[in-house]
C-alpha cells in the first residue's frame, strides 16, 4: 500500500454504512471474479446455454461460478480422475465442468432430489455430448448412496458434496465408504458468509456443516483443509479432504 493509501480509504469511507460496505465488497468481488474468468474460463457456449436453460426453468442461480467449474475440473484433472460421484446436481453445471475432466470410458454419477432439476440436468448433459459418461440418478441422495454401495462398484477418485448442507455429516461419512486411498472428497458452501464459525449459530445448515467438519478433522484417513472464498456468490469456502488410508 503507498504511503497515505490507508487515510485516503479511511477518508474515503466517512459517512458509508456497514450495507454500503458490503455492497462495495460485493462488487468488487464479482468484478475481479469476471476479471480472472475473462483471462482463464473460454467462451463456452454450452456453459452457457446450460446456464440460460436452468434459469429458464426456473432452477435458482445456486450453481458453482465460472472459475470455482474451472477448479473443480482442475482438480480433477490434477488427480487424474476417471470415475466421480456428485451429490446435487441442479443443472448440471458443476456436473459438466467436472465430467470434462474424465477420459472417453470414465464415469459420473450425480445425484438429484428433484426430477425437475434431473431433467434439465439430462438435456444439458446431452447438449455437452456427456450423457455417455454421466448418469443422473433421481432421489434422495441418502436414499441412493448404500444403492450405489451394494452395487459394489469400484470406490470413486472424486467426491463433490453439494446438495442439501444439513445432510454434510451423513454425505461425507458415504463419501468415506465410498472412497480409498488418495480419493478427492470436495464440500461446497462450507463457510456461509462467515457463519460457519459461529458455534452458536441457529442454522441447521450452518450446524450440518459444522458437524461434517467435526468428522473429518477426527478422522484419521484424511487429511484435509477449508479455502474460504469470496466471488460472485458471496463470501463461501470449499473443504477439500484427501484419503490417505483405504478402510
Ligand atoms: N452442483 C450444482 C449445484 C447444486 S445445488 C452446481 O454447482 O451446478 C443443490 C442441489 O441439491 C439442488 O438441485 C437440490 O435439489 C439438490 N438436493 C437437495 N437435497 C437433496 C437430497 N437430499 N438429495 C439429492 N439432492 C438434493
Ligand atoms: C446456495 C449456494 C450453493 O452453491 C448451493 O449449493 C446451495 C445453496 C445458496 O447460495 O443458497
Ligand atoms: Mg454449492
Amino acid at each position: 500500500m503507498p504511503p497515505g493509501a490507508g487515510r485516503r480509504f479511511l477518508v474515503l469511507l466517512t459517512g458509508t454504512t456497514g450495507h454500503q460496505l458490503k455492497l462495495m465488497a460485493q462488487e468488487q468481488w464479482t468484478a475481479v471474479d469476471r476479471y480472472i474468468a475473462e483471462l482463464f474460463v473460454k467462451d463456452d457456449p454450452v456453459l452457457d446455454a446450460a446456464l440460460r436453460d436452468s434459469a429458464a426453468a426456473g432452477l435458482p442461480a445456486i450453481h458453482v461460478s465460472a472459475i470455482q467449474g474451472k477448479l473443480l475440473h482442475m482438480l480433477a484433472s490434477i488427480r487424474g480422475a476417471r470415475t466421480i460421484l456428485e451429490i446435487g446436481t441442479l443443472g448440471g453445471y458443476s456436473t459438466i465442468w467436472l465430467a470434462r475432466s474424465l477420459p472417453a470410458d470414465g464415469r459420473l454419477i450425480t445425484l438429484e432430489a428433484d426430477p425437475r432439476c434431473a431433467e434439465v440436468a439430462r438435456a444439458n448433459i446431452a447438449r455437452a455430448d456427456l450423457s455417455g459418461i454421466v448418469e443422473v440418478r433421481i432421489g434422495k441422495a441418502l436414499d441412493i448412496l448404500p444403492k450405489i454401495a451394494a452395487e459394489d462398484r469400484d470406490p470413486f477418485d472424486l467426491i463433490f458434496i453439494d446438495a442439501n448442507k444439513d445432510g454434510y455429516p451423513d454425505y461425507f461419512t458415504w463419501a468415506l465408504r465410498l472412497s480409498r486411498q488418495g480419493t478427492v472428497i470436495i464440500a461446497d458452501n462450507v463457510v456461509r458468509s462467515g457463519a460457519v464459525a459461529d458455534a452458536d449459530s441457529a442454522d441447521p445448515l450452518v450446524q450440518g456443516v459444522r458437524r461434517m467438519n467435526e468428522l473429518v478433522a477426527n478422522e484419521p484417513r484424511v487429511n484435509a483443509t477449508t479455502i474460504q472464498t469470496v466471488g460472485e456468490k458471496g463470501h463461501d469456502g470449499l473443504m477439500i479432504a484427501v484419503v490417505t488410508a483405504d478402510r
